[in-house]
């Protein structure tokens, strides 16, 4: 396969990348990335550019260059990770989260649908060339809040309630619509709260154990009781492949890992971890348009594709802790510059200069 991985210089995607490298590493890859704020070559640091791995930095929006990349690298296959992808940015700037998820999105089909169709100039012809995939990696949060009970599955309605949700949403619509009316080869998948190392440290749980480490307080949103399912980034990745290489065409499938916990819970638990104080804690104004709680059926990967979760949380986390406190000098980097202005503009009227 020549894979291209957009977004590759991110979280998940540099995880993939990593994980792709000691998995499959008979698969070429393109890892595409814009290097936003959230993309960091730091974290591909230890994977060399060889035949097998190219970065290069562009955006999915440009047509032209998503469409040089197709040719000059015999693109076979997608993994599109690209994407604004933090809730409370989306809540700032809506625009630009519609423009990179949903028109960033449309771009690379548009592309993959030009240059795998066996007759290009054929608008109602459905042919493609043998074994080439889009995989679109989405969220659960496409499917909005759950209440007390009940688990999100691949046949719940769509209600998004954030602009980045409703970005990642109407981004899974304009796929379905692909497959659909093109017959392009096509795969959505739907993934719960990841963590691991080199995730960015706005998020949960790298913002609070960075926070735990300085001594700074810990903002919790709302009554803390919002309840994600909490997936170690490793089992993501192998999720992914297994979808990328035998997920049937235009099918769906969620991915979780049967793991739901309350913010409040998890930190306290690295508190804990870090022999930190719960003073540290402070009670900050809720998210506006906050889900209370995600959950997910994951019955049809496993029976499907025999995928299972295989890191256990308490192993996860403790390894997730430890990254971080033996990589200072990746967290230094990726929190130096712009996203210092965030981070204050962010938490600055909630804590009154407690800081
Ligand atoms: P991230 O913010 O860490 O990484 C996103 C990457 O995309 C960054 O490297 C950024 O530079 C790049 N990017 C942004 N705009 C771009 C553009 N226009 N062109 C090219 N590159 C661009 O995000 P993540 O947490 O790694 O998430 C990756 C994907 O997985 C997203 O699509 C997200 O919606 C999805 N997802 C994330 C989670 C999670 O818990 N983090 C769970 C389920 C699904
Ligand atoms: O469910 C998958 C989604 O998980 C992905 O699609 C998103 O890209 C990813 O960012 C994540 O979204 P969340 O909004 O769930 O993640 P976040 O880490 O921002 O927040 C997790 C929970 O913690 C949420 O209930 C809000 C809360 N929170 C978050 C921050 C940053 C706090 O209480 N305090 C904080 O400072």
């Amino acid at each position: 396969m020549n894979i291209l991985v957009t977004g590759g210089a991110g979280f998940i995607g540099s995880n993939f990348v990593r994980w792709m490298k000691k998995h499959a590493p008979e698969h070429r890859i393109v890892n595409v990335d814009a290097l936003t704020y959230a993309g960091n070559l730091e974290s591909l640091r230890d994977i060399p550019q060889d035949e097998g791995y190219r970065f290069l930095r562009a955006d999915i929006r440009d047509r032209a260059k998503m469409n040089e990349i197709f040719i000059t690298y015999d693109i076979t296959h997608v993994v599109n990770f690209a994407a604004e992808s933090h809730v409370d940015r989306s809540i700032v700037d809506p625009e630009l989260f519609l423009s990179t998820n949903v028109l960033g999105t449309q771009s690379l089909l548009d592309t993959a649908k030009q240059y795998w169709k066996l007759m290009p100039e054929d608008k109602y012809s459905r042919e493609f060339r043998e074994g080439v995939r889009f995989l679109q990696v989405s969220t659960d949060e496409v499917y909005g809040a759950l209440g007390r009970d009940g688990l999100f599955t691949e046949t719940s309605p769509l209600a998004p309630n954030s602009p980045y949700s409703a970005a990642k949403a109407s981004a899974d619509l304009v796929c379905r619509a692909y497959y659909e009316t093109f017959g392009l080869p096509l795969n959505i998948t739907r993934c719960s709260n990841n963590y691991g190392p080199y995730q960015f440290p706005e998020k949960l749980i790298p913002l609070m154990i960075h926070n735990c480490m300085e001594g700074k307080s810990l903002p919790v949103y709302g009554d803390g009781m919002q309840i994600r399912d909490w997936l170690y980034v490793d089992d993501h990745c192998s999720a992914l492949y297994a979808v990328l290489t035998r997920g049937l065409p235009g099918e769906v499938y969620n991915i979780g890992g049967n793991n739901e916990r309350a913010n409040l819970d998890i930190v306290r638990l690295i508190i804990r971890t870090l022999g930190a104080k719960e003073d540290l804690i402070r009670y900050v104004k809720d998210r506006p348009g906050h889900d209370r709680r995600y959950a997910i059926d994951n019955t049809k990967i496993t029976t499907s594709l025999g995928w299972a979760p295989s890191i256990p949380f308490e192993e996860g986390i403790a390894q997730t802790i430890a990254w971080y406190q033996n990589n200072h000098e990746w967290l230094e980097h990726v929190l130096s510059g712009a996203y210092a202005d965030y981070y204050d503009r962010m938490y600055a009227p909630s804590f009154e200069s407690a800081d």
